[in-house]
């Protein structure tokens, strides 16, 4: 099926495959590009040395085209910029808005610079300093999200700009590609669908928790970080969620110190990152430290299947997802269904 997507990034069905922290590694991205979408590399939790490493392992597996997800608001983002252009990394995906400076050196490199928007201001914004495209997530979306759903926001948001516009946020099957395609997207990005396959590392234990899940179970919390983030409601979130001052801090100190271990960061470096995440935002101070420790938190559970105390970031449609088929079979029934239901459409009066 070829679209405006299809075409401007040269992958053979209109699919991304989005970056999540942790999960989105050279194993996910390379099963996802051989099925024919386009897979995204997720480098916010990795140092510059294992991006290149990452971005190297990505390509000895697979000869597809395949983006990379950047926060735009990291520190090293300039060095992170330069691997990709490096490395002839086909996308850039970014979490927040992009500088117009950054977006122009990727663009004179040749890279496609396609940035993540939860707001029709911010996909204006991005369309005006030259992205080539953008993903638009709804509120339904998993990780960080909105308040608007897919389903207001999209329509919006097409009618806003004229680059091409990819559906974010709900999206699991191929009814869904078309309903996307009729609101004028060119094509659907989806996060939890592909968490959960076999192709995904995530370890088995936290794979059955989102399987389990019904539609209830996942929820919109401020409490890990302070800003609105969709995960499975487990009893950790519970547990933030009614933790007062002083206890909130104590836990937060906690995993920081935890955190602070393994990346190798700072006190200072810790505290600047969590204050970047601000956003402006009235955060307490335990919130300030959760929010520079949430790699740290999704990694419990996403490298180390640690359900009790890790954040699962999740999309509402993990209540609707029970099964963990290969990228390749995925992609291919999603294909098969979007024609089927494209046929149907075509043939009733
Ligand atoms: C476990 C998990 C981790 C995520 N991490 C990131 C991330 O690091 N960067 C980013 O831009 N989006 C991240 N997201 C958001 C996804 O890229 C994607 O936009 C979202 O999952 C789409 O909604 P869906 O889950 O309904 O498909 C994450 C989502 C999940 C579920």
């Amino acid at each position: 099926m070829e679209t405006a997507l299809t075409r401007l990034v040269g992958v053979r069905h209109p699919l991304v495959q989005t970056g999540m922290g942790w999960v989105s590694g050279p194993r996910l991205v390379s099963a996802s590009a051989d099925a024919g979408a386009l897979g995204i590399l997720a480098s916010a939790t990795m140092t510059l040395d294992r991006l290149r490493d990452a971005v190297r392992e990505v390509k000895s597996r697979t000869d597809q085209p395949f983006g990379v997800n950047l926060r735009a608001d990291a520190q090293d983002a300039g060095d992170r910029v330069r691997i990709l252009i490096d490395e002839g990394v086909r996308v850039a995906s970014f979490a927040l808005a992009p500088s117009p400076e950054l977006i122009a050196e990727l663009k004179a490199a040749g890279v496609v610079v396609i940035p993540s928007v939860g707001a029709r201001r911010h996909a204006e914004k991005v369309a005006a300093w030259g992205a080539d495209a953008v993903i638009v997530q709804g509120g339904e979306g998993g990780g960080h999200t909105g308040e608007v759903a897919t389903t207001v926001l999209l329509p919006q948001v097409v009618d806003a700009v004229r680059i091409p516009v990819v559906a974010a946020g709900g999206f699991h099957d191929g009814r869904g590609l078309v309903a996307a395609l009729a609101y004028g997207a060119a094509g659907v990005a989806m996060g939890t669908r592909f968490l959960l396959t076999s192709d995904s590392t995530v370890p088995d234990a936290v794979k059955a928790r989102y399987l389990a899940a019904t539609v209830r179970d996942v929820a919109v919390t401020r409490a890990v970080d302070g800003l609105p983030h969709r995960m499975l409601r487990t009893e950790l979130v519970e547990a933030l969620e009614h933790a007062g001052r002083t206890r909130a801090l104590l836990q937060a100190v906690r995993r920081a110190a935890g955190f602070r271990e393994l990346s190798g960061l700072t006190w200072r470096q810790l505290v600047r990152d969590g204050l970047a995440m601000k956003h402006g935002k009235d955060l307490t101070w335990s919130q300030v430290l959760l929010a520079a420790n949430t790699p740290m938190l999704l990694r419990a559970a996403m490298v180390d299947g640690r359900t009790d105390l890790g954040v699962m970031a999740a999309g509402q449609v993990a209540g609707v997802i029970d099964d963990l088929p290969s990228c390749a079979e995925l992609v291919e029934r999603i294909m098969k269904e979007a024609e089927e239901v494209r046929e149907r459409l075509s043939a009733s009066p």
